[in-house]
């Protein structure tokens, strides 16, 4: 069958060019040509679609030197072949050296299918090559910012730590000034922002351990919808239905969280500025033979199947081909960072499952989320909401290394009714509980400080009393996982930043006697 090729020929005589296609026919290749003799008609003519150019060496209003210069300058990598009836050896190796991919000489056209498959097939080896390249440095830049990002997570964490548990602690203590109540509200709004980007790289880099259990949907999804509908305006309808028949999944609670964020933050900007419908449904869904022919990704099987849509722009083919990209954003500059939906790509893959999206440019946007149905009995994971359960003048031990996050802890404790101890030492932590083993009702310890981490300070606890309720702090970089934490019997491992929710609620459990084993 004959190759279909598109050349450009650069060449003054017409009989030439058409001697050069018959020959090119005759050597197995069906060209669809152009030839052209003037600058700019090369110009019009040439495009990332052409695969050869053949240019004559001279003419009388063009030169192969020069057309090979414009090719160059345009940046295009299309392999150029000099065609003369008077090219000596010189004049040959010269344009070889401006970058030439071969030359022919007219009366000997016998070479021409070696010439032309050989320059082919090595522009099409460069391309590859250059791919290869681009993904390298791709895989290269996420390095980098995963390492990046487990460095700077520890510290920056701290950071929001205290900018969140100080701004809670001072709306709770101005009850009575509305206004200065309001403008620590938009502190917050800030903070759960930089909270979020943290979360959203250290997922990506995936520094964030996943914690993967037995969940039912319904439960999570509803805290994350009631989350977004307080975000969202109320121009936009929010229509959500959650069958309550849809399987179990081995699912990260948190990290579902985050790809209903992101998917309906997305929505939401789709939609700004004028009324518009986010739609949320779960539905128990059978992917068949043939649906699963369709998507790579998916295998036959009982699925959850999440679907998110919205009425808002849509997008054209052009962008839907990149939107998992990383960094791919249409946003204006410092708008967006484009690592929502490669986060949710992400996400998706690590739980075994797909997304799927559907769109138009004006015709809004369907995305799909595809959990694998798992076999098996769920457990009871929600997403922090509702009001902080307080104590009741229980005292606490609080061990961070850093005192102003100690002071923090304390103040936020005290706040919620307890007697607080606070030191920035593990060892004078252990030396207290050890004068006084019933002295306190809970410990909650930093796991990373110099001299001892929380860990092992935990364990070193437990043997002077084992059942004492210990909380143990971590940032999301930490190595540690759910299941080593329970082991060493610490009650519960809480990452940072801790807010006054979730501080109070695990403090609150850990006292709790249905927590007790
Ligand atoms: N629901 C949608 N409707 C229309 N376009 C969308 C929708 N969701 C995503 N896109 C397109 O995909 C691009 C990438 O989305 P992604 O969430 O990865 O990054 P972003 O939203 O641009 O930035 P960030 O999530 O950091 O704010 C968006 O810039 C937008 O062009
Ligand atoms: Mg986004």
């Amino acid at each position: 069958m004959p190759r279909p090729i598109k050349v450009l020929i650069v060449e003054d005589s017409s009989a030439d060019a058409e001697l050069l296609v018959e020959n090119l026919c005759q050597a197995g290749f069906e060209p669809d040509w152009k030839q052209v003799e003037t600058e700019a008609a090369f110009l019009e003519y040439l495009h990332g679609g052409i695969d050869l150019v053949f240019s004559d060496s001279s003419m009388p209003k063009f030169s192969g030197r020069r057309a090979l210069e414009v090719l160059k300058q345009r940046g295009l990598e299309v392999p150029f072949i000099i065609v003369s009836g008077t090219i000596g050896e010189e004049a040959a190796v010269a344009a070889m050296k401006l970058g030439a991919t071969d030359f022919l000489l007219k009366g000997q056209l016998i070479r021409l299918e070696s010439v032309v498959s050989r320059a082919l097939e090595s522009s099409r080896l460069q391309a590859e090559n250059r791919k290869l390249e681009e993904q390298f440095r791709q895989a290269q830049k996420m390095e980098a910012i995963g390492t990046l990002a487990g460095g700077i997570a520890h510290d920056f964490n701290n950071i929001l730590s205290a900018i969140l548990g100080y701004t809670q602690l001072s709306q709770m203590m101005l009850k009575e000034n509305p206004e200065v109540r309001g403008y620590l509200g938009a502190v917050l709004q800030a903070t759960n922002r930089a909270t979020d980007l943290v979360r959203q790289i250290l997922t990506f880099s995936r520094q964030h351990p996943l914690e993967r259990r037995p969940i039912q949907l319904p439960p999570v999804m509803a805290e994350t919808l009631k989350l977004l509908r307080s975000t969202i305006p109320s121009t936009i309808e929010f229509d959500t239905s959650l069958a309550t028949d849809a399987p179990t999944v081995l699912a990260d609670a948190t990290q579902i969280h985050q790809v209903l964020m992101n998917l309906g933050t997305n929505a939401w900007y789709a939609m700004k500025d004028r009324p518009g419908r986010l739609q949320v449904k779960l539905e128990k869904y059978l992917v068949d033979e043939t649906c699963a022919a369709t998507q790579a990704e998916l295998k036959p099987g009982v699925y959850a199947r999440v679907s998110v849509s919205d009425t808002g722009c849509g997008m054209d083919q052009a962008t839907l081909q990149r939107i998992f990209e990383p960094f791919f954003t249409t946003k204006p500059q410092g708008e967006g960072t484009g690592l929502g939906l490669s986060v949710v790509h992400g996400i998706m893959k690590n739980h075994d499952g797909a997304a799927t999206v559907y769109s138009q440019p004006g015709e809004g946007t369907l995305f799909h989320l595809y959990f694998p149905a798992h076999a098996g009995e769920a457990t009871v994971a929600t997403v922090e909401a509702g009001s902080v359960p307080r104590g009741h003048g229980e005292r606490v031990l609080f061990v961070d290394d850093e005192e102003w996050l100690g002071q923090l802890g304390q103040k936020t404790l005290i706040a919620l009714g307890y007697e607080v101890e606070t030191t920035t030492l593990p060892a004078a932590a252990l030396a207290m509980v050890r004068a006084d083993p019933l002295g306190f009702a809970v410990v909650v310890t930093d796991q990373t400080m110099p001299g001892m981490t929380g860990f092992v300070l935990a364990s070193q606890l437990l043997q002077i009393r084992p059942e004492l309720p210990i909380i143990l702090m971590t940032g999301y970089s930490a190595s540690l996982t759910a299941a080593q934490v329970e082991a060493a019997g610490i009650r519960s491992l809480l990452f940072k930043p801790a807010t006054l929710h979730s501080l109070g609620t695990a403090v609150h459990a850990a006292l709790s006697p249905k927590t007790l084993r």
